[in-house]
């Protein structure tokens, strides 16, 4: 009896080490294998099918060119980590286009170089349009190394992944802020870039650093260098949301957006004495849905080895008062407005000539009515009054 029980106990206790080192050897196993890897449409090249990835396509400009490149045909990636743009957003465009292969969202920060790494081996794209940054002059006088480092830094490790990974084109969102203060108008390509702000010179560099590495590459590069967006989706499917928080260091639409809906009193008009037709500074204003489809022409037209340097403006400048009476005449709501004097830094003229991209690119802006544009945006304005928060 007492022999059989102790053979028993011994069995027993022999399975159970057996279990435990079964059990032992798969831990080892499986903690030694790399994680599984989840094989998705993204991840591989398709023929026929042109991959892109948007970063900042959570924000203003970058959410309607991801609309736009779906429309297209496009598989598109979206990698924003929303300190500016809005999931909202990136919701209505999902809801677009909810078929396998055609857009995923990353959220991420693109400074982080570990997170960029990992994106860009997991995922086998064709082409990057580069949006994301921060974009706001007078902050970038006031907080200058954020700019260096999300305008500049970020750029230098995007062009890096890019590298590595063998990726073939590159649409690069710049500014006509590279320019600085021309003493000649219309702006060329060829007018000297002299910037004089923290977000035009972090531009400036991060275009340098582009142009510098694609000597030594095969990279296709477009760079476009936008004069002042306004607008908003003709289809009101999209608009533009910059945070409440951000509305202080916001742009002229905006500002007379919150005037027409009484977020803010009025509208302060700064400079009444410049060497202008009325006195008031003159700008060139790009409607969104002309500049997306100058990033759409520059993709298409990009080729390898070569840096194709492009305006997009509309050619026409105008006023801050003509600004003003479109936004009225748009909104139907008599703005306040109150007449200060010049502000520092503020430059009298800028425009752009842009025939080099009407050439080449086979590009002109339509939308070139400054009160039919202002009504689209107002349009989505009106119904949206919480941005994409209803
Ligand atoms: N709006 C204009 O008038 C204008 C004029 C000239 C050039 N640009 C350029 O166009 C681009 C887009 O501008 P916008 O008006 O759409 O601005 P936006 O603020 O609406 O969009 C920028 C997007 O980038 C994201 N982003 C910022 N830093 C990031 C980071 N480190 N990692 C990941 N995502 C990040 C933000 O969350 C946001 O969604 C910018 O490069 C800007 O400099 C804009």
């Amino acid at each position: 009896m007492d022999f059989v029980e102790t053979k028993r106990r011994s069995n027993f206790t022999r399975k159970i080490v057996l279990a435990a080192g079964i059990t032992a050897v798969f831990i080892f196993l499986f903690k030694r294998s790399p994680a599984p890897i989840t094989s998705t449409k993204f991840s591989a090249h398709e023929p026929g099918v042109t991959h892109v990835l948007v970063t900042g396509g959570a924000g203003f400009i970058g959410s309607h060119a991801v609309l736009r490149l779906l429309k297209d045909s496009y598989r598109v990636t979206i990698v924003d980590n929303l300190s500016r743009g809005n999931m909202g957003a990136v919701k209505i465009l999902q809801g677009l286009y909810p078929e396998p292969g055609r857009l995923q969202f990353i959220y991420a920060d693109l400074g982080d170089a570990q997170a960029v790494e990992k994106i860009f081996s997991e995922n086998a794209f064709d082409a990057v349009m580069h949006f994301a940054a921060v974009a706001y002059v007078g902050e970038s006088t006031a907080e200058p190394l954020r700019y260096y480092h999300n305008i500049t830094s970020n750029t230098l490790l995007i062009v890096k992944a890019m590298a590595a990974h063998n990726v073939k084109t590159l649409i690069y969102s710049s500014t006509c802020a590279t320019y600085g203060e021309p003493d000649k108008m219309p702006i060329t390509e060829e007018t000297p870039q002299v910037p004089i702000n923290p977000y035009g010179k972090a531009k400036k560099m991060s275009e340098d650093i582009i142009r510098d590495f694609s000597k030594t590459s095969n990279m296709a590069v477009m760079i476009l260098r936008y004069f002042n967006v306004i607008g908003s989706d003709p289809e009101g499917r999209l608009g533009e949301a910059p945070r409440p928080e951000l509305r202080e260091q916001g742009r002229i639409s905006g500002a007379c957006f919150d005037a027409a809906r009484g977020i803010i009193p009025g509208l302060k008009i700064r400079g009444t004495d410049y060497k202008t037709s009325d006195g008031t500074c003159v700008r060139d204003y790009i409607d969104v849905t002309d500049l997306i489809d100058a990033h759409v022409k520059a993709l298409a037209q990009a080729s390898p080895g070569k840096v194709g340097i492009y305006n997009v403006g509309t050619g026409k400048g105008s006023s801050v008062k003509e600004f003003v009476e479109a936004c009225k005449k748009a909104t139907g709501v008599n703005i306040k407005v109150d007449f200060l004097s010049r502000r520092p830094g503020d430059y009298a003229e800028v425009y752009s000539d842009p025939a080099k991209i009407n050439n080449e690119l086979n590009w002109t802006a339509k939308y070139t009515n400054l009160e039919e544009s202002l009504s689209i945006a107002w349009r989505w304005q009106r119904e949206h009054r919480n941005g994409y928060n209803g």
